[in-house]
Parts: C-alpha cells; sequence; structure tokens
C-alpha cells in the first residue's frame, strides 16, 4: 500500500473508529464484570457501618477480636421492613428486595414533605424503612440501628444511628456516604467525635426528639449536658444537618412509631 493510500481519510477513519469500538467493548465490558463486586462491596461496607453504629464492630476493622467477619456479625441482626406511620412490621415485603432510597422516590410509596416537617431537606419520605434489631435470648430487643439521612452543607449525609435497648440512650451513629469537606463537615467520619454518641439520651422527659449539637456543652452532671454533643469546629452548617436528622427520625415522622411499639413490647 503506497503512503498517499495509508494516510487517506478513509483509512484514519477506520482505524479511528475500531479503536474507540474496541475501547468502549472493553469499558463495557468491565462495567458490567465488575458491577455485582461493587454491589457486594457497597453492601459489606453499609454492613461495616452498621456494626460500627451498634458498637459490635470497631472503626475501619473488618473483622472482631474473635476473627468474626462482618457478614458473620452482621447476621446478628434481624432486619425488618416497618411501616412508617403505623410502626408495625411490614411482612410482605423482604427486606433483602428492598430499597428504602428508592422507595423515596416512588410516589407510590412516598409523599412529599411539606416544608415546615422537612428539616433535613429530604423533599420525600417514604411509606417504609428499614430497621436492624437484635434480640437477646427473651426476645428483647437489645439493640436498634435506624437508617438515617439529611443534609448537610453540599449533599445528603447517609449514616446509622444505633439505639440501645433502652429505647432512650443512644449506642453510636456513623455516617457512610456524605459529601462535607474533609476536615470540616468530614469529621462527622471522625471516631472521636461519634465517641460522644455512646450513652446519649436521645429523647427527653416527655419522650420528644431533643438532640442538640452545641459549641458549649451545659455543666457536667447536668440533664441538658446528656443530650448534648459538640458541633464540628468550622461546620455550622453540617453540623445543624446532624441534629436536624437525627430528631427528625427519631421523631412520628419517621420511626417514632415504631420505637413506641417497641417500648409497649407490641413489634
Ligand atoms: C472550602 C470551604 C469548605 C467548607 N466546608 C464546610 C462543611 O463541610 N461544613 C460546614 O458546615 N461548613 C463548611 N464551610 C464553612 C461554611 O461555609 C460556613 O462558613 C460555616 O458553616 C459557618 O459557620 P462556622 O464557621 O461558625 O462553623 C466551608 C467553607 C469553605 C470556604
Amino acid at each position: 500500500m503506497s503512503q498517499r493510500n495509508r494516510d487517506s481519510i478513509g483509512n484514519i477513519l477506520t482505524v479511528a473508529i475500531s479503536v474507540c469500538l474496541v475501547a468502549s467493548i472493553l469499558v463495557s465490558v468491565a462495567a458490567v464484570g465488575l458491577k455485582p463486586a461493587q454491589d457486594a462491596n457497597r453492601l459489606l461496607n453499609q454492613r461495616q457501618n452498621i456494626l460500627v453504629a451498634a458498637g459490635l464492630l470497631a472503626d475501619g476493622a473488618r473483622s472482631d477480636e474473635q476473627g468474626r467477619g462482618i457478614n458473620e456479625l452482621f447476621e446478628q441482626f434481624e432486619v425488618r421492613v416497618v411501616d412508617l406511620r403505623t410502626g408495625g412490621f411490614v411482612d410482605d415485603i423482604d427486606p433483602q428486595d428492598f430499597d428504602q432510597l428508592r422507595s423515596a422516590r416512588d410516589p407510590a410509596r412516598s409523599r412529599r414533605l411539606d416544608s415546615d416537617e422537612d428539616k433535613p431537606t429530604l423533599r420525600r419520605l417514604e411509606q417504609y424503612g428499614i430497621v436492624y434489631l437484635i434480640r437477646g435470648d427473651d426476645g428483647g430487643v437489645q439493640k436498634t440501628v435506624l437508617p438515617v439521612r439529611g443534609m448537610g452543607l453540599w449533599g445528603t449525609m447517609f449514616g446509622y444511628l444505633a439505639i440501645d435497648g433502652d429505647l432512650v440512650t443512644a449506642e453510636g451513629i456513623s455516617f457512610y456516604r456524605h459529601q462535607e469537606t474533609p476536615g470540616l463537615g468530614g469529621e462527622i467520619e471522625n471516631p472521636r467525635w461519634r465517641a460522644q454518641w455512646e450513652g446519649l439520651h436521645l429523647f427527653d422527659d416527655q419522650g420528644r426528639p431533643t438532640v442538640e449539637l452545641v459549641k458549649t456543652r451545659a455543666p457536667e452532671g447536668s440533664d441538658a449536658r446528656k443530650r448534648q454533643v459538640d458541633m464540628l469546629a468550622g461546620a455550622t452548617l453540617t453540623s445543624r444537618g446532624v441534629e436536624n436528622l437525627v430528631n427528625f427520625w427519631l421523631s412520628d415522622l419517621g420511626y417514632g412509631a415504631f420505637l413506641e411499639n417497641l417500648r409497649r413490647g407490641e413489634v
């Protein structure tokens, strides 16, 4: 083939199109082939965060001191779907197939929140939510982990709040997805800050969710202090967001009815 022919427009186009085609096939095959692994990793990461919030796994650890891995530890949980309005279990939805975030976007399974209800800026509220429970030998619930979410400064923060068997005290909180600035709002992931949540009182004497993120906590021993966590330095808006989302999901709009049923021993 002459030099002139090799450099023809037809040849250049053929080579360019072939390269594009091969590259796109490779990328598609990789994307499709890796999807199951990505999904499995996402699930593992969520389970790890649930375990960390519940105090069953150290931060960042892949197994506990006895060498039990994330999936094995997670088997302790009873995973259920709850009707947020009644607080009762929904038995005809398999929690394995239930995607709470997707259902929040489904008009048939969610409703628009009025602005005065919507402190965490969710816009829509799903009808059903997932709960993770650990029961004792007597069947009583010892730990309850709730998925929580709400706006920070830059986007929605997604996490888990674990509640002790007394249904008043927090066991811990963890966030597995957010867009807050590392070192500022991103400190919601900091284990030292999160440690303050262990033992925090989530409700006041009237049973209202009243967690507060404050610049200066009330004096040691006071009732108010039991419900207070330090704000994150330089991240007022993220801190407000955490306060709003925790109080929202504990309220009657969120899991309040379910927690009330648990208190009465009705679920
Ligand atoms: C680059 C940049 C990133 C910021 N990231 C956050 C953040 O993640 N969370 C937050 O609450 N504020 C963040 N801020 C600060 C807010 O813009 C705002 O100034 C702050 O929340 C005001 O309250 P404070 O300084 O009293 O905390 C950021 C500011 C800048 C310039």
